[in-house]
């Protein structure tokens, strides 16, 4: 299989060339041991809320990554749900640091809903340089390396181009809370997109690969509140390099560390989109 990028000219000395392929190869093992598991019986825990769930699959491959990571970067930091879960700080310093969701779409591994992915980001002095995210049922590698363009395996990724708000399909997730006020303004934000004509408000399961869907132009929009850092690093370097535009909610550059965003392929839709939510707050993730 011809793997992303490989069309795109490396630029020479490109200094995180070993970071990137060491990234794919292991979203890729990563991927084989989740399909596996998938069909097997499964440990779960719940983490913040009843609908926050995790399995030791996750922090099996959480672990093979970091560990197989640590290796080759020793002086490398590392962000990762599983290890935030228990309690690690979330620092994004200026030094090398790996953001990692083992599992994306717990919920839909749990269920064999076959939505589940495996996403790295990487970030230097808190400037995203590269994402993978691997669909593990589907096979398909997305990746996106600042200023080279964004993948579908050998497949170049290109956002659509939509305006109009009336015009198009826009994704979102729900975040693990479930109580009253948050559901009354989640079901409001779907609300006010639909009276504002949207053709669908649509929802999978899976943050990352949702993200994917909209820099692969399949959607024209995304939002949400209540994602982490580990779910939006890769994807918004893969979103931008295939022409989007990833921001924060209030209309502000992206905080990565806002548990909060908005994603389209035109800015134009992203404003509209940023102007018509109710903001939920899910605090931020370097403060937990
Ligand atoms: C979650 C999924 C879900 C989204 C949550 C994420 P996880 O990731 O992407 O669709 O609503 O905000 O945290 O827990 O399955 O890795």
């Amino acid at each position: 299989m011809k793997l992303c990028g490989e069309d795109a000219a490396a630029p020479a000395g490109d200094p995180w060339e070993e970071c990137f392929q060491a990234a794919v190869q292991l979203a890729l093992r990563a991927g084989q041991i989740i399909r596996k598991a998938l069909t097997e019986e499964k440990r779960i825990s719940t983490k913040t809320s009843t609908a926050d769930l995790v399995t030791e699959t996750d922090h099996l491959v959480e672990d093979l990554i970091i560990s197989e990571l640590r290796k080759k970067f020793p002086s490398h930091r590392f962000i990762a749900e599983e290890a935030a879960a228990s309690g690690a700080k979330c620092e994004l310093t200026h030094s090398p640091t790996w953001i990692i969701d083992p599992i994306d779409g717990t919920c839909n591994f749990v269920h064999r809903f076959p939505a589940v992915a495996v996403s790295i980001g990487f970030a230097v002095h808190q400037e995203l340089e590269f994402g993978v995210i691997y669909h593990c049922m589907e096979e398909r590698l997305y990746s996106g390396r600042r200023g080279r363009g964004a993948f579908c395996n050998s497949q170049r990724l290109q956002v659509s181009r939509e305006t109009d708000l009336s015009k198009a399909l826009v994704l979102t997730e729900i975040g693990p809370k479930r109580d009253p006020a948050t559901l009354r303004l989640f079901l409001g934000n779907m609300e006010r997109l639909l009276h504002a004509s949207a053709h669908g408000v649509r929802m999978i399961g899976s943050s990352t690969l949702a993200l994917c869907h909209l820099a692969s132009g399949a959607a024209d929009a995304y939002y949400q509140f209540g994602l982490h850092c580990w779910d939006l690093a890769a994807a918004t370097v893969i979103i931008r390099e295939a022409g989007g535009i990833v921001m924060d909610t209030s209309g502000a550059p992206l905080d990565l560390m806002a548990c909060r965003v908005v994603a389209a392929g035109t800015r134009e839709m992203a404003m509209f989109i940023a102007q018509a939510l109710q903001t939920i707050n899910y605090g931020r993730d370097d403060d937990q």
